[in-house]
């Protein structure tokens, strides 16, 4: 078991408040993960951390073994694949979409420039294919769709064959048939030995895929609970992390949440 991400006492000061607050985290190569969190509880932050795109005030980040700080980030960043909101909009919208993944991959090894090119555009059509945005590659980045765009770009975080994958809500925006899709293809993609780390950022437990094993709870810029999901996805946890009561269910290994005075009306009002 290797250690790839590994947060020790990390604080982001931004004026005068801690946006990330003391966190002690760690991830090992073994292990899928979920971060959950109220808005404006830090996991953006912590994937820019996580993603060499951003250094702590205090603290250290160390990522694949190399502490931020000492590292050429440069060399680090094709080893940890982002897709984010922040980097969808750097993606000019007249970009053919076939190139908006294969992009990903330049600069990144010396072959010999043809072999290269059909090596990359294989893969290219392959990611494209299992995101199902391969009848897209012609269009323009800009005409697609929010749920298209999403997909586009975790094929794109794919190219470069990461060793970590941290995805930042990628499930915003898209349709019900988009999320499922999503879902199954994150579970998939889950299962694989050969995998990367996988970090998902989502405001939505019923967006957990089977085969994610492990759970970050934020709040306030603090780690509020982690460890197996089994272990911390638990009403009391989600309840107190997001300062609402909520029940937790799952389903035939989906995870629902609602408001625990309905779940109470569902079960004839008998206190749980
Ligand atoms: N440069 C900055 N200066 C001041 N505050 C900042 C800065 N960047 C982020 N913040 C604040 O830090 C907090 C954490 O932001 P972050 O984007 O990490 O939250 P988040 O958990 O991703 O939220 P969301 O669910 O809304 O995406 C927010 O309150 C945000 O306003
Ligand atoms: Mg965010």
């Amino acid at each position: 078991m290797t250690t790839v991400l590994d947060f020790h006492n990390v604080t982001v000061r931004r004026g005068t408040k801690n946006i990330i607050d003391d966190v002690t985290w760690q991830v090992n190569d073994n292990e899928r993960w979920v971060i959950l969190g109220h808005n404006g509880a830090g996991k953006t932050t912590l994937m820019q951390l996580a993603s060499t795109r951003m250094h702590p005030t205090s603290g250290t980040v160390d990522i694949l073994g190399e502490r931020l700080g000492r590292v050429d980030v440069f060399e680090l960043r094709p080893r940890v694949g982002l897709a984010s909101a922040a980097l969808a909009e750097r993606i000019p919208s007249d970009e053919r979409v076939l190139d908006v993944v294969l992009t990903a991959a330049y600069g990144i090894t010396g072959r010999w420039r043809e072999e290269y090119d059909d090596f990359d555009r294989d893969r290219a059509r392959d990611l494209m294919r299992a995101f199902g945005v391969e009848h897209l590659e012609e269009r323009h980045y800009g005409t697609l769709s929010e749920g298209e765009r999403k997909r586009t770009l975790i094929a794109r975080a794919l190219m470069a064959d990461p060793e970590v994958l941290l995805l930042d809500e990628p499930a915003a925006g898209l349709d019900l048939g988009g999320r499922e899709e999503l879902v199954a293809a994150l579970s998939e993609l889950a299962g694989f030995e050969a995998a990367p780390v996988l970090v998902l950022v989502t405001h939505h437990v019923e967006e957990i895929p089977p085969g994610f094993t492990h759970l970050l709870l934020l709040k306030d810029g603090g780690v509020h609970a982690a460890g197996p999901i089994s272990e911390v996805l638990t009403d009391e946890n989600l309840s107190s992390a997001f300062g609402v009561p909520l029940a937790v269910t799952n389903t035939q290994g989906r995870y629902q949440a609602i408001a625990s005075e309905r779940l109470n009306r569902f079960v004839g009002g008998h206190a749980r």
